[in-house]
């Protein structure tokens, strides 16, 4: 019996699996309004048998995106846009979820594949980013403080763009507060030098995730499960450690979060990663804590056997996945097949079940 291919229940969602496709921005969106591109690029990992497919860090705002491409979720034409996308993973019998997301001082940046690097001058329709404390991610231009006032409006955003997600048909949303991004920003104490309720001590610093996820539980009622991924290390002296991350993890859980999907880094440039198979799972099984509060681990979990592995040595609740699934969007049947599970296949696909 796998574990990998046990369903998996949080609230009112059964998730066929607990192969889920991680977040991954495709730098594509035109205005904040999804493509034929994401339509593609997400359906056919519901067709490749993922149980959850978290579509990419979604903008709540237009200053919070990436980069001029990212998708976004502040107007209703956005949110019309991502409709019939969810509607074509249901049709594939996968769970669709949503990333919310503000990039802070990492916000208004060139798409990896541009030709310039780093921040977008306004002449190029960059704009000036916000941020705990006007302290710039290295090469990045300087962001401007939040006042109490922005912070609300944060607070607001995520809201309201959580409701869209709800009313385009999303069953997972899912808050980014990982990867250096704005809530990340606001939780290491490496980018938040404040001095009022939102800095300081890590009650603190965790004020502004906690009232987002307050706010987002608000508009997902009962049913919606919440998810809230986290960078459990800066992986630089001085940040914010995995010790922190179990009592954020915590709080989290507390104030209504379903599952805390566990990832590293991206606070600082001058991170130090140690990078290898699985590098990520320790830190999910140091959140998990034995199972108190249900976790997600990520990073280079390529292997249907690896994936079962730390499933059964109880490190993870489930396993997200990301690159793996662009080399080979069928991830999931490919996983079953080596595992011999018995899991329903596309008709369309059946004669590559067995042989
Ligand atoms: C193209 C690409 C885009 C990504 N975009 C996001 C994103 O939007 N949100 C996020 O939390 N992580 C993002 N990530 C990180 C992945 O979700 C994942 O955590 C990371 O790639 C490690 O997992 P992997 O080794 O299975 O790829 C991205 C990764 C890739 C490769």
């Amino acid at each position: 019996m796998s574990l990998l291919f046990s369903p998996l229940h949080i609230r009112s969602v059964t998730f066929r699996n607990r192969l889920w496709v991680s977040p991954m921005c495709m730098y594509s969106a035109v205005d904040g309004l999804v493509q034929e591109w994401h339509h593609t690029h997400l359906s056919q990992f519901a067709s490749g048998g993922a149980g959850l497919i978290i579509a990419e860090a979604t903008a709540v705002v237009p200053e919070g995106r990436i980069s001029l491409r990212d998708a976004g979720l502040w107007n209703d034409d956005q949110r019309d846009a991502w409709t019939p996308i969810v509607t074509a993973i249901h049709d594939r019998g996968a769970t669709a979820g949503i990333q919310l997301a503000h990039a802070g001082r990492k916000a208004s940046t060139w798409w990896p594949w541009a030709q310039a690097r780093g921040s977008v001058p306004s002449a190029d329709g960059g704009w000036t980013t916000t941020a705990p404390s006007a302290i710039a991610f290295e090469g990045f231009a300087v962001p401007a403080a939040l006042d109490l006032e922005g912070i609300d409006r944060v607070v607001e955003a995520f809201a309201a763009s959580a409701r869209r997600a709800v009313d385009a048909g999303f069953d997972v949303l899912e808050i980014h507060g990982a990867h250096g991004y704005l809530l990340h920003q606001f939780l290491s104490p490496l980018s938040n030098l404040r001095d009022d309720e939102y800095g300081g001590s890590l009650e603190n610093r965790a004020r502004l995730l906690l009232r987002v996820v307050d706010a987002v539980r608000d508009i997902a009622g009962d049913g919606v499960p919440l998810f809230v991924r986290i960078s459990a290390t800066d992986h630089a002296d001085g940040g914010f450690t995995a010790e922190e991350a179990t009592v954020v993890g915590d709080w989290a859980t507390a104030h209504g979060a379903d599952l805390i999907d566990v990832s590293s880094g991206g606070l600082v440039a001058h991170q130090r990663i140690d990078v290898f198979p699985g590098y990520q799972v320790p830190l999910a099984e140091t959140v998990r804590r034995g199972g108190r509060i249900p976790v997600s681990a990520v990073g280079l979990i390529t292997a249907a056997a690896q994936a079962e592995q730390v499933l059964a040595d109880g490190a993870a609740d489930a396993i997200f996945a990301g690159r793996e699934w662009l080399r080979d969007p069928h991830f999931a049947l490919r996983a079953a097949h080596e595992l011999g599970a018995a899991i329903s296949w596309p008709p369309q696909y059946e004669r590559a079940r067995w042989r």
